[in-house]
């Protein structure tokens, strides 16, 4: 995720910058840069790479006390040091930085373009400099709010002029930004911890809102109207360790609870009129005619395939194969003519993954990429990408990149179930409408997380745990016991519920705690037989259900409930209470929570 520091104030602004860009650096930093105004103008430095290749290059900086710096981690366009911010407009008269999506950059590039503009980099954020450009009449408060006035999407922008060199107007829209309030210093911020070496005094800025940042005050008025406003100051009093994680003891609790953000990043500019479309992707060419579709992803990436492979068979009518990319690549796969390979990888740089997308290429099978990280190794080898825009994963274990992938693969299905017309279009709007539902009912389910706190004070100590689930449900069990393992060290299995009585049903006795999910309604009163299975070889059950099923929670020993919703857009409901679960655990047996022994966050080896 990228990162917006600014600084108007009396001490040398470059050191001022840096010194908070190093604070954000950890939410991923592709590409750096630095904006000021000096007596000559606008000084600015950018460079692919790390915050501390930036500084190599600013020796000899000049002397500044107003200025703008980014941390980039890229969305729209590869990593390079033009991509990287600030932006400037044709007369390098105003410098942007910018957090977040402008949806609707093509068609105001186009725009922009055909009015004479001349655009340097592959960047959404750059529109934005050549829009302040072109409204600016000698007010730079107006043009910027004339110019976010023209766009779609999310964003936290800074700008900069030495047309008036004395301030940072900065406004926000779906993005976070701050306003850090010292003495005789002011300080922007997209994220707390940079700034709080500094100050622990806030103006935390809302959406629509715009402030105006110069040595001797702070001006915050509705971008609407221009109307002034007041707000209160907020003090925080965390310590900088917890700040750089927003509060949350650890990154993966901080991952989950972004999870309801994370999915509206998803979905972004994705949906239009009760539709699913990919407009930076021509997926509707990609897809035609396919007659076969290949999942491969490894861990909990593969998981994700599993949900995509349901989904796209029961939605789009498509026959589907997922595997494990390091077994797939071993196997003599049978290609029929049309198929087409889907990899799914946070980091696109897993190697087995890459391996099978390479072998795939040279074979002419199409690929679509759905990975995190822009640029990345899978990203550029693929012929087509969707980006899950979670933002940078920093736990090893992952939760809001599987969320994410997990809804793209709704997202492929319901698409190609309308491409192919297996699916009326009230059906597929009613999806979508369940889609946009999910993260306001993920958040809801997030508020289990004391309640499962507790189950875990329970049962911490156990050496063993089963997880069990019945069609999707079995495949978020999959994830719920990989979690566990990964980052507890309890040893964890899923199954197929149906499968208990062939062979697993002798490993259950008193007290082991089996974590059933039942969140299928037509497999309901499957899953009460095996709870009853358990049951009767005195096994505990941990009920992970909806709203409703009353009597299978009569059942259980303990019991999270989710809020109900159509059975086949549970899986990302009922996959939190799991994250938490493994989590609560770890944190009570004491374990590293976001670096496991013996893990990596990207595996580049075979
Ligand atoms: C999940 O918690 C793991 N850390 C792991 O299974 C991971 O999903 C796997 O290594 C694949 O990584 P990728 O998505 O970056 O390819």
């Amino acid at each position: 995720m990228c990162g917006i520091i600014g600084y108007a104030g009396y001490r040398d602004a470059i050191p001022e910058i840096i010194e908070g860009l190093k604070k954000l650096e950890y939410r991923g930093c592709d590409s750096a840069g630095v904006a000021v105004i000096t007596d000559d103008g606008l000084w600015i430095e950018k460079r692919e790479g790390r915050l501390s290749r930036l500084e190599d290059y600013l020796n000899g900086k000049p002397q500044a006390t107003i200025g703008v710096g980014h941390t980039r981690w890229a969305t729209h366009g590869i990593p390079s040091d033009v991509n990287a911010h600030p932006h400037v407009d044709c007369q390098g008269n105003f410098a942007v930085v910018h957090n977040g999506i402008i949806e609707n950059f093509s068609p105001l590039r186009r725009w922009l373009e055909q009015k004479g503009h001349v655009f340097q980099s592959q960047t959404d954020t750059e529109v934005l400099s050549h829009l302040i450009e072109d409204c600016y009449q000698g007010d730079l408060v107006e043009a910027v709010r004339n110019a976010v006035a023209h766009l779609k999407g999310s964003y936290a922008i800074a700008v900069v002029s030495p047309k008036e060199p004395d301030k940072i107007v900065a406004v926000r829209k779906d993005s976070t930004m701050m306003v850090g309030i010292g003495e005789r210093e002011f300080f922007l911020a997209s994220d707390i911890p940079a700034v709080l070496a500094r100050t622990n005094r806030f103006y935390v800025l809302e959406d629509g809102e715009m402030a105006v940042l110069t040595p001797t005050g702070v001006r915050l008025s509705s971008v609407v109207d221009g109307n002034e406003i007041h707000k209160d100051v907020f003090t925080v009093d965390w310590d900088p360790i917890q700040a750089e994680k927003n509060g949350y003891p650890h990154f993966m609790l901080k991952e989950i609870h972004e999870q309801p953000r994370a999915l509206r990043d998803t979905m972004r500019g994705r949906i239009a009129d009760g539709r699913i479309e990919f407009p930076d992707v021509q997926l509707d060419l990609f897809l035609q005619d396919v007659q076969k579709v290949f999942i491969v992803g490894c861990g909990t990436a593969y998981h994700a395939g599993m949900v995509g492979r349901y989904l796209i068979e029961k939605l789009a009518r498509v026959p589907v194969e997922v595997d494990i990319a390091s077994e797939f690549r071993y196997r003599e796969v049978l290609w029929p003519e049309k198929s087409i390979l889907i990899v799914v990888s946070q980091s696109g740089e897993t190697a087995d993954t890459l391996a099978v997308l390479r072998e795939a290429k040279r074979r002419g099978v199409k690929i679509l990429a759905v990975t995190n990280v822009v640029g990345s190794s899978v990203a550029r080898e693929a012929d087509a990408v969707l980006y899950t825009w979670a933002g940078p994963e920093i736990s090893v274990a992952s939760t809001k990149a599987y969320s994410t992938q997990v809804l793209l693969m709704y997202m492929i299905a319901i698409f190609m179930a309308e491409q192919r017309g297996t699916l009326p279009p009230e059906v597929i709007t009613g999806m979508v409408k369940e889609l946009a539902a999910l993260p306001d009912k993920i958040l809801q389910v997030l508020e289990c997380s004391a309640g499962v706190e507790a189950i875990t004070g329970k049962y911490h100590q156990a050496s063993s745990a089963f997880f069990l689930g019945r069609g999707l449900d079995h495949m978020i069990a999959l994830e719920g016991a990989l979690k566990l393992k990964e980052i507890s060290y309890i040893h964890a299995e899923a199954y197929a519920a149906g499968e208990l009585k062939h062979g697993t049903l002798a490993l259950i006795e008193e007290g082991v705690p089996v974590i059933s999910l039942i969140t299928q309604d037509d497999l309901q009163d499957k899953m009460m037989s095996n709870i009853k299975e358990v049951k009767a070889r005195k096994g505990t059950i941990i009920g992970i259900t909806k709203e409703g099923m009353a009597k299978i929670i009569e059942e259980c020993d303990e019991v999270v409930t989710i809020p109900n919703a159509d059975q086949l857009f549970t899986p990302l409901l009922s996959v939190i209470p799991l994250q938490l679960l493994a989590y609560h655990m770890a944190v009570a047996r004491g374990c590293d929570v976001d670096n496991p022994r013996n893990l990596a966050k990207s595996v580049t080896v075979e």
